[in-house]
């Protein structure tokens, strides 16, 4: 008896080894079908959109378009879209009359905002973020001004500076280096340092302060005035109050009067632009101690 061959149900590739033959099972059409879509299409999309690596860039694709490219777009258009919306206001706030600005409820208000804004960018950094300042650096809060505390006298000091070579107009003034460069003998510092804490109302050695009353009326009331009051035209402080820039104690008092101080501030009309200016003037003539 011969074994009945065993019926053929697969097709095969015809290739066989030792009797095992290869068999030929296509892969389903759809399959092979999405398949080769898949490289068409990547085909496509390489040549339409920015795709392969160059050296220093990439292709750019024929439609010449980028997700990075698009943001970007966005952006720039947002921006412009802001500053169009507010070139009105800007333009009427840098031509106004400082003085009326407070009437005009709508640019007071927009010059408020904005000056907190380039308050926080240009300012916060020497005069703190709530405007408070530190030692040698004006504290904005409160009613007592160097160069002045009117509008225009703040807005002077914000386009020109104090004491910087950037800008002609800047405010200047000098006070002596009355130790350092022999102008006062150290007793008579010691009797003017007292007499500086009576002044102030501070506890002092009433022997040297009356001995440096004399030595105050002849060196220090033409900028500091015979009460104390102090002068805005040549930022002399004031000397009689409890406020202080560099500090009130006889120690700090003794190093002014024998080195004295040089506070400096930039220029900022060469930085912001007119309308950032009187925003930030207004901003902070309202901080509370505006006059
Ligand atoms: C690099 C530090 C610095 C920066 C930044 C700075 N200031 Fe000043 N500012 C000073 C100093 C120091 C003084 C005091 C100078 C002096 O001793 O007279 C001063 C003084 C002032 C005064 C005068 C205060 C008074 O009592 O008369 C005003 C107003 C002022 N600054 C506003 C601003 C505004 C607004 C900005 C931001 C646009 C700004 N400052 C940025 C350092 C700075
Ligand atoms: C030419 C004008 C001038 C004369 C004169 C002068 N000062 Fe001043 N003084 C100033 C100026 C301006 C400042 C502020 C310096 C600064 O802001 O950096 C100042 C600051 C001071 C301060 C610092 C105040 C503070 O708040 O920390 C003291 C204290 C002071 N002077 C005392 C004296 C005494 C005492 C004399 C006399 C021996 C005197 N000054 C003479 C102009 C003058």
């Amino acid at each position: 008896m011969s074994k009945q061959p065993v019926k053929k149900t697969y097709e095969t590739t015809g290739h066989e080894w030792d009797g095992i033959e290869e068999l030929n099972t296509p892969l389903p059409r759809w399959w092979l079908w999405t398949f080769y879509a898949t490289i068409v299409w990547g085909v496509i999309y390489t040549i339409a959109y920015p795709a392969w690596p160059l050296v220093s860039s990439a292709t750019q694709g024929i439609l010449g378009k980028s997700a990075a490219g698009d943001t970007r777009l966005a952006v720039a258009a947002e921006i412009e879209r802001y500053a169009s919306a507010n070139a009105e206001i800007e333009a009427r706030l840098a031509a106004a009359d400082l003085t009326t600005i407070a009437d005009d409820t709508e640019l007071n208000a927009f010059a408020a905002n904005a000056g907190a804004a380039v308050f926080r960018t240009w300012c916060a950094q020497c005069h703190g973020s709530g405007a408070a300042g530190a030692v040698g650096y004006p504290n904005l809060l409160d009613n007592d001004w160097l160069w002045g505390g009117d509008i225009e006298s703040i807005h002077t000091t914000i386009r020109h500076g104090i004491r910087n070579e950037e800008d002609l107009d800047s405010r200047y003034s000098e006070m002596p280096r009355f130790g350092a460069d022999g102008l006062l003998e150290d007793q008579q510092i010691d009797e003017v340092v007292q007499y500086v804490l009576q002044l102030s109302g501070q506890e002092h050695d009433a022997t040297l302060a009356a001995a440096g009353e004399t030595v105050y009326l002849d060196n220090c009331a033409a900028c500091h005035m015979e009460d104390g009051s102090g002068d805005i035209y040549q930022g002399a402080p004031n000397l009689a109050d409890a406020i202080w820039l560099y500090g009130g104690d006889v120690a700090a008092l003794t190093e002014t009067v024998t080195y004295s101080r040089y506070g400096v501030m930039p220029p900022w009309q060469s930085r912001l632009s007119e309308s950032d200016i009187a925003a930030v003037a207004v901003y902070v003539h309202q901080l509370g101690g505006g006059e």
